[in-house]
């Protein structure tokens, strides 16, 4: 059966990948709170990535990095502390998760990781700095990792628009916030963690197996589509 390591399978994209997943693979969650999914095939480690060592596994056929963050702020009020700690939960979290793992990683089938960037990277939306600039930053580990790794481990991500999860409730958190934010996409919705999830499982999976240092956008239209 294969392994596949989620870091942040307790809440949002990440539970929706690991639900997805766990009837057909061993699924390792890592998050500072327990899933509330229960199943033989899902075992789990209760640590922040920030502060605390990672456990050594025993294999790892892909590692699926969700922890992120959504600060939207003018650069007025933007504290250079908090572009720090954006740096560390989308960069050095994800830099320090491939680094333990890549070795045993690369022993896997079809080998693979998925991380985590945003529509924000591309388009230059006001108020994203701190979050375009950490996840620019993710963009670039992608490319960089998946030709150093190349041809063994695929590295890709996922440019989501905004999904309704825990980290964006702040975002949707009445009728009219959610109506406004459907009106700025092309497809006049707002995306929903399990379809982001899917295509996490893809880009995991074999169908994928020709695809890697790639940024998917899974945003309802807002990178491309003007109309
Ligand atoms: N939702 C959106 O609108 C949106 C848009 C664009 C990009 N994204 C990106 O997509 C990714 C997934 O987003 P999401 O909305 O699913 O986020 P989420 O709802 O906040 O879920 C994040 C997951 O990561 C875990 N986590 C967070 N900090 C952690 C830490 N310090 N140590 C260990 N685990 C930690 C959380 O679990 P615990 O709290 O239990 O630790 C949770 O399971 C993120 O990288 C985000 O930046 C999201």
């Amino acid at each position: 059966m294969r392994k596949v390591l989620i870091i942040g399978g307790s809440h949002g994209i990440g539970k929706a990948l690991l639900k997805e997943l766990i009837n057909e693979n061993h699924c390792i969650n890592i998050s500072r709170t327990p899933s509330d999914v229960s199943h033989p095939n899902l075992s789990q480690f209760e640590l922040d990535i920030t502060q605390d060592e990672l456990p050594d596994i025993d294999q790892v056929d892909s590692i699926v990095y969700c922890p992120g963050s959504i600060v939207l702020k003018p650069i007025g009020s933007l504290k250079e502390e908090v572009l720090r700690q954006d740096f560390e939960i989308n960069v050095v979290g994800a830099f320090k998760t491939i680094k333990k793992y890549h070795r045993i990683l690369k022993k896997g089938v079809n080998p693979s990781v998925v991380l985590f960037s945003t529509v924000a990277v591309s388009q230059g939306m006001p108020f994203h700095t701190s979050v375009a600039a950490a996840k620019g930053a993710v963009e670039g580990m992608v490319r960089s990792m998946a030709a150093e790794f190349a041809p063994t481990i695929r590295v890709n991500a996922i440019a989501p628009t905004i999904t309704d999860t825990p980290l964006a409730a702040n975002l949707l958190r009445n009728d009219t916030m959610r109506e406004k934010m459907k009106d700025r996409h092309p497809l006049k919705r707002i995306l929903d963690g399990d379809e982001v999830a899917n295509m996490a499982a893809y880009l995991i999976s074999d169908k994928a197996r020709s695809i890697t240092g790639q940024i998917i956008g899974v945003d309802a239209g807002m990178s491309i589509v003007r109309n």
